[in-house]
């Protein structure tokens, strides 16, 4: 028989929310989420011209209005943070152009009424480089001016990677990225370790580049087998966001959901829009509740 409950977990699964007020009922009433957070990437916005078919349709000037509905979805939602997963920008010839774009989307991206939190993508590199990057974009509390960095939320720790290094050491930046051959830096790689060691509860990762073995031709950083074994000898770790791959992906492995969120400029017009709100709960369960293009994913530890 299907149960309200049933039907509401059934809808979040195969991705029919559409609003979020549907999906918002699936909390058993005896657990509340922890934490509930916002999560956008790839909004590539640059005053340029739309990419067309046959290959991806970018809409690049569109990103500054569906980024408004994401922010002002959250604003309604009063989730505890937002955060996007790079790409932030798309890049200009021009740097000054660039800047301009980061200026435009840290603007629409700044009217949410609480913390915010970027990580950097590959284009992001290609325009502007990493020191100017952050000193343009605001991140919450002690992550400001920061490229990777960790912060805690009613017992949850989350990690921000920055994958932009190739894999001597070597930091991307603009006239030297690949978008295939994402890495973290190896001093990023010692800092990981004495994060997930400290972290009291459980654990979500934030990055540009995937991190499930999926992501084939450079779209999976080239560190993640690694990382996966870290992350699984933790014992901590139950979710892991990406972006890069513009048309999102999810696998479950070890039990940690690898979450890979639709981009935000492929397509034109709002129905093409792509953002989540993502629930954690006391057991580490966690509900993603797609917008738009976005799919709903609920998993459990
Ligand atoms: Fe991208």
């Amino acid at each position: 028989m299907m149960t309200r409950r049933n039907f509401t977990l059934t809808a979040c699964a195969f991705g029919l929310s559409g609003t979020g007020t549907l999906c918002a009922d699936s909390a058993a009433p005896d657990e509340r989420p922890v934490v509930r957070f916002g999560v956008m990437t790839d909004s590539h916005f640059g005053d340029l011209d739309s990419t067309r078919p046959p290959h991806e349709v970018r809409a690049f000037r569109e990103s500054a209005r569906k980024l408004r509905e994401f922010v002002d979805t959250m604003n309604s939602s009063k989730v505890d943070f937002i955060v996007e997963l790079g790409d932030f920008v798309e890049h200009h010839p021009s740097k000054e152009k660039s800047l301009a774009s980061l200026e435009r989307i840290e603007r629409e991206f700044s009217r949410f009424n609480g913390p915010r939190y970027h990580v950097l993508g590959n284009h992001d590199l290609s325009a502007i480089p990493r020191e100017e990057f952050v000193r343009h974009t605001a991140n919450a509390g002690e992550a400001k001016g920061r490229a990777h960095y960790s912060f805690e939320k009613n017992t949850v720790t989350f990690i921000v990677l920055d994958h932009g290094y190739f894999a001597d050491g070597v930091p991307m930046g603009p006239g030297r990225t690949d978008w295939t051959k994402g890495h973290l830096s190896v001093e990023q790689w010692r800092w990981l370790d004495g994060v997930l060691a400290a972290a009291k509860g459980k654990v979500i990762v934030f990055s540009h580049w995937r991190l499930d073995p999926m992501g084939h031709g450079g779209l999976t950083a080239l560190d993640a087998d690694r990382m996966r074994e870290v992350f699984k000898k933790s014992g901590k770790v139950v979710a892991s966001f990406a972006g890069h791959h513009h048309y999102g992906d999810y696998m479950n492995i070890d039990g940690i959901g690898y979450y890979c969120l639709k981009a935000m400029c492929t397509g034109s017009g709002t129905e093409n829009n792509s953002y989540a709100e993502v629930s954690v709960y006391p057991s580490g369960k966690v509900q993603v509740t797609g917008f738009r293009r976005a799919e709903s994913k609920i998993w459990t530890p």
